[in-house]
């Protein structure tokens, strides 16, 4: 009996030439697995597609529960932003992704493991290094780094080995889908300085076709995660669905970034993700409610290296649990309501309510019942500025340089009469 191998498969072009392919090349059995992340197909016509390329078996695992509780709610509750503009989707979802085929590899009794990845972008760094750090004795197969073959040498492959065309080649784009959002790249957004074209977008309408009334939303945090909508309590799963229909129609979530790829490129990486953006927004707004300075400057920092670590495929390190802890940590009082406003692309924060809330309207209010004692700030000024007193006389003020410089120049912006 020939050896198997379980392939990552999409119903793409790439991995159902890649089921003939593995066969013709390595003499392997394919299994093929879909992993539903939230991204809307046909999964049925997807598991037939993968047995009509000559998978001896498909299957097709839901794991968007395992997708909402493990990663997108760590995510959010750490506010990872990669670069400050991507919400991670694609990325969180690949280690997710790595941990069942790795168990369905073992399950199955196969040598190795494949995906469709190209040799040119961070997927193949995710799958890979999550793979090896379960299971360092499978092999790991990347056919389309491997083949060598363009894009429509691909095309012909299928043609000859009768592996049906994925409509989706008509696309000029390439496309990732995942509940925190959709990845697009290729086509027309390969050149930054061109406007990506309106049929880029798929889950947003464009702001100007957005509706002419704003909508407002409360969305509910229980210990930072979202937990309610409107005061209708959700699973994780409907209140992202919801949010993504619901501020998308708005035309919310629309990213245009260029990123710098763990393999040392820069690309143009457009995304939609109006839950995310929405979510993500709410849930750093209580936080402001909810944590003192301190605790949000040094959250700010952990946020990076999280989004950094889930960017750079470091999920399965003990540093994501070191992480992870602490920010786990700085959630226990981040419950609460937040209103937003979606309109015409963007959403506001209007609205926040906590029970434990460090805003404090008697020391905050400029109206009656202030509780701040305004004298003792002169005191507070005193001490602050001792240091900078003492400086600018020993230093500062004998100094030409620095700060002082601007005084040199007499009349600096001109004379305003
Ligand atoms: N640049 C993003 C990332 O590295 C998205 C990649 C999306 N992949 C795709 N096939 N479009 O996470």
């Amino acid at each position: 009996m020939a050896e198997k191998v379980v392939l990552a498969y999409s119903g793409g072009l790439d991995t159902s030439v890649a089921i003939k392919w593995l066969k013709e090349k390595y003499s392997l059995d394919v299994i093929a697995v879909t992993i539903d992340v939230g991204n809307e197909r046909d999964f049925t016509a997807v598991r037939q597609k993968a047995l009509d390329a000559g998978a001896i078996k498909a299957l097709v695992i839901d794991a968007k529960e395992l997708f909402v509780k493990y990663f997108i709610f760590p995510a959010l509750q750490a506010d990872a932003i990669y670069e400050g503009q991507y919400p991670l989707g694609t990325a969180l979802s690949r280690p997710l992704m790595a941990k069942l085929l790795v168990d369905t590899a073992l399950d199955e009794d196969a040598s190795a493991i494949a995906h469709g990845c190209t040799g040119k972008g961070n997927d193949q760094v995710r799958f890979e290094v999550s793979i090896n750090a379960l299971a360092p004795d499978l092999k790991i197969i990347a056919p389309a780094r491997e083949w060598d073959m363009t894009r429509e040498e691909t095309i012909n492959y299928a043609e000859q080995h009768n592996i049906p065309i994925p409509i989706t080649v008509s696309s000029p784009y390439s496309i990732d889908e995942c509940l925190w959002g959709k990845s697009i790249e290729c086509g027309a957004l390969e050149d930054p300085w061109v406007e990506p074209p309106e049929d880029a977008y798929t889950w947003t309408k464009s702001p100007d076709q957005a509706p002419d009334k704003p909508q407002y939303v409360e969305i509910g945090f229980e210990k930072g995660i979202p937990v309610s909508i409107d005061g209708e309590n959700l699973d994780g799963i409907a209140l992202i669905q919801q949010l993504n229909e619901m501020a998308g129609k708005h035309g919310i979530g629309r990213i245009d970034h260029i990123e710098n790829r763990l393999v040392g490129i820069k690309s143009r990486e457009i995304y939609e993700a109006p839950a995310a953006t929405v979510l993500l927004q709410a849930h750093q707004a209580l936080e402001a409610m909810t944590l003192a300075k301190d605790q949000l400057r040094f959250k700010q920092k952990v946020a990076q290296e999280y989004a950094d670590l889930i960017y750079n495929g470091l999920w399965f390190s003990q540093l994501n649990r070191d992480l992870s802890t602490y920010i786990l940590s700085t959630q226990r009082y981040v419950t609460g309501t937040v209103r937003m406003k979606l309109f015409k692309g963007n959403s506001s924060v209007v609205g926040r309510k906590a029970p434990k809330s460090l805003y404090n309207l008697s020391l905050a209010t400029y109206e009656k019942g202030d509780q701040f004692d305004q004298s003792a700030s002169a005191g507070f000024i005193h001490l602050w500025g001792l240091p900078i007193r003492t400086q600018a006389k020993v230093q500062l003020l004998a100094d030409k340089e620095g700060p002082l410089s601007i005084m040199e120049a007499k009349n600096p912006g001109g004379k305003i009469e």
